[in-house]
Parts: structure tokens; C-alpha cells; sequence
């Protein structure tokens, strides 16, 4: 018998070859381009060998125990995975691959992008026109304005591979100094960009605290991991310290922002302005939630890997972790659980 492998969504056209390719496998995958129904993913993966899910997938007990003894690997179509139990994957030495590396710049690309809607209040204008409300709004010199990004300087919660991406990117546009909280204050900054980090001439400094970053920063870059301490990390407190002409843009997990402290410092003039790839239980944000009757609140829903390129690599390095832990070899980028 062929060992079975679950596959919760259509893939990408290149990753799909490569996966149907493999013709020792029993191959059972979910056919749509929409999430799959958990009770199908529950039936299905009785008796398999691997699972390539999604960060829409839970991968828990439950999960687990549906699948049963033969389960040695959990391959995710992501860079977080939060949404995956480890220590229950730990306790039955199933591995864990997960796409860390191929998505950078795509996100990083993307960071920017909010930025500049948030401090140039993208959404709104955009909205406006669309809603006909130009011949109301001339040309005037304190329409729309918002701080301008050189001489910015950048706090980075989490400094990971995406952030220093994004830095990369901001170090043309004339920023004046970064700072940054990580949970691994001994590591340096990662080898990729640390060439050009060492070789720009502003400060980028590690900062003394939460308290410090929030208020020395002009933008605030929500870029780490989704554990149970970096939870509601950015709450009303961390609003209160922050500039009032400052934005603050996630591009990582919803729930480390507690989006009513966000809507109340939006409400209160506490900061400018907010740029969202990701919010709390998305994507069940209600069309009256006051979040979306922020003016300076750009929110796009969370497509920040999503160009064609890396949602190709993505799902192709996917694949590989897939089969690399059916045959016991190396993944493209493993967990260390
Ligand atoms: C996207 O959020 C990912 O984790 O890949
Ligand atoms: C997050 O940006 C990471 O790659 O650590």
C-alpha cells in the first residue's frame, strides 16, 4: 500500500507537477482554491504519512490523533506557524518544514507599501475618489497631508528576516536611524543582510525596551512571531507611549495588535495612522466593525507573500519539505520543534 498524503488546498501550477509526480504515493487533496472544510481534513488524513497544509489549517491533537500512528510529517505553506501545536508534533517526533526563506522579499515589498498608505493616507484618498468626492476636495496645500518617511526614524518589533528586509528598502527613501526589540537580543542580525546593515550609515541600535521603541519611533513595524507572550503585545499602553504622527503597520499576526486599543488610539488622535496586512480573527471582520471606519486604518487582507513568483516557490518548497520528511531527509527549511 502506498503511503497517503493530505493536501489541503489546489496548489500553484509548477508545485502541483512536482507533487503529482510522485507516483509511490497516494495522493488526496482537497480540489479548491477555499480553505478545506475541517471535517474533511479530520476524515481524510486517517492513516497518513504527511499533510501539507496551510496557515488556515489547525494542526493540533485533534488533528494528530485523527491521523494516527503513521503520521511523520506536517509540511506549511507559510512562514508562521502558529497556527500549528509543536509540542504535540515534538512528543511524536513528527517533523515540521515550513517556507521561511522564499517569502522575505515579497513581505518586506509589501511593508513598504503600507507604510506609505498609512502616512500618505492611501486608503482614504483612494476611497473618496471612487465615492465621487473630488469636485468637493480641490487641490489644496493641507489636503491629505501626512509625515513624510525621510528622517523617520523605524522601530522594528521582531528583526527577523523580513524586517531587515524591509530596513533594505527604507535606507534610500532617507530614514534616519532604526531600533528593535527581539525575543534573541544575543543574535546578530542575520548574515543576508547584515552586509548592508553594517554598511549603512545610520544607527540601527537594539532598543532598551518596549517602552523606548514605542516612543523614539515614527513608524512601528510589527514583524515577529505570534507566541503567547508577543499576544496583545501592542496594546493601549504601548499606544499611549507611541508619537502622535506616528503609523503602525503589521505585517506578521493579527492578535499581537489588540485592535480596540488600535481603534481607540486612531479615535484619539494617540498616532496617525495604521497599515494592516493582518488583524484579530480575520478574515471575520464585520463590514461595521469601527476598525474599517478609520479614515487612517488601511487594511488589505493579508496578502503580503502574494505575488506570483512566491506563491510558486512557496508551494513548491512545500512539496519538498513534504517528501523529504516521507524519505527522511533534509528539508528545504525545518522547525527545529
Ligand atoms: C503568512 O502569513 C505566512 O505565515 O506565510
Ligand atoms: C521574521 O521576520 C523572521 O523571519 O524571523
Amino acid at each position: 500500500q502506498k503511503p497517503k498524503v493530505v493536501v489541503t488546498r489546489a496548489l500553484p501550477q509548477t508545485a502541483q507537477r512536482l507533487l503529482d509526480a510522485e507516483s509511490g504515493l497516494e495522493i488526496v487533496q482537497w480540489p479548491s482554491e477555499q480553505p478545506c472544510e475541517r471535517p474533511w481534513l479530520l476524515e481524510h488524513s486517517k492513516d497518513a504519512a504527511g499533510i501539507l497544509l496551510m496557515l488556515t489549517d489547525t494542526c493540533d491533537e485533534k488533528l494528530l490523533q485523527a491521523a494516527g500512528g503513521n503520521l511523520k510529517v506536517i509540511a506549511s505553506f507559510s512562514v508562521g506557524t502558529d497556527h500549528v501545536e509543536r509540542d504535540a508534533l515534538k512528543k511524536r517526533n513528527i517533523r515540521l518544514g515550513y517556507t521561511p526563506t522564499c517569502l522575505t522579499d515579497a513581505v518586506a515589498d509589501l511593508t513598504v507599501m503600507l507604510i506609505l498608505m498609512a502616512q500618505r493616507v492611501g486608503g482614504e484618498a483612494m476611497r473618496k475618489v471612487l465615492a465621487g468626492e473630488w469636485p468637493q476636495m480641490p487641490w489644496s496645500p493641507l489636503l491629505m497631508t501626512g509625515p513624510q518617511i525621510r528622517s523617520a526614524t523605524v522601530g522594528f518589533l521582531g528583526f527577523g528576516r523580513i524586517a531587515q528586509a524591509t530596513l533594505k528598502r527604507l535606507l534610500p527613501f532617507g530614514i534616519s536611524g532604526a531600533i528593535y526589540l527581539t525575543s534573541k537580543p544575543g543574535q546578530p542580525v542575520r548574515d543576508d543582510h547584515f552586509g548592508l546593515i553594517k554598511e549603512a550609515y545610520i544607527p540601527i541600535e537594539p532598543a532598551k525596551d518596549w517602552k523606548q521603541l514605542a516612543s523614539e519611533s515614527d513608524v512601528v513595524i510589527v514583524g515577529c512571531a505570534l507566541t503567547p507572550s508577543t499576544k496583545h503585545f501592542v496594546n493601549s499602553e504601548f499606544f499611549a507611549h507611541m508619537r502622535k504622527l506616528s503609523v503602525l503597520i503589521n505585517i506578521a499576526r493579527g492578535p499581537i495588535v489588540d485592535t480596540d486599543a488600535l481603534v481607540k488610539a486612531l479615535e484619539e488622535g494617540q498616532i496617525f495612522g495604521a497599515g494592516l496586512d493582518v488583524v484579530e480573527n480575520e478574515p471575520n471582520i464585520a463590514i461595521h466593525h469601527p476598525l474599517l471606519k478609520q479614515p487612517r486604518c488601511v487594511l488589505v487582507p493579508h496578502i503580503g507573500s502574494a505575488t506570483i513568483e512566491t506563491r510558486e516557490q512557496m508551494a513548491t518548497e512545500s512539496v519538498r519539505n513534504l517528501l523529504a520528511g516521507l524519505k527522511g531527509e533534509a528539508m528545504v527549511n525545518e522547525v527545529e520543534l
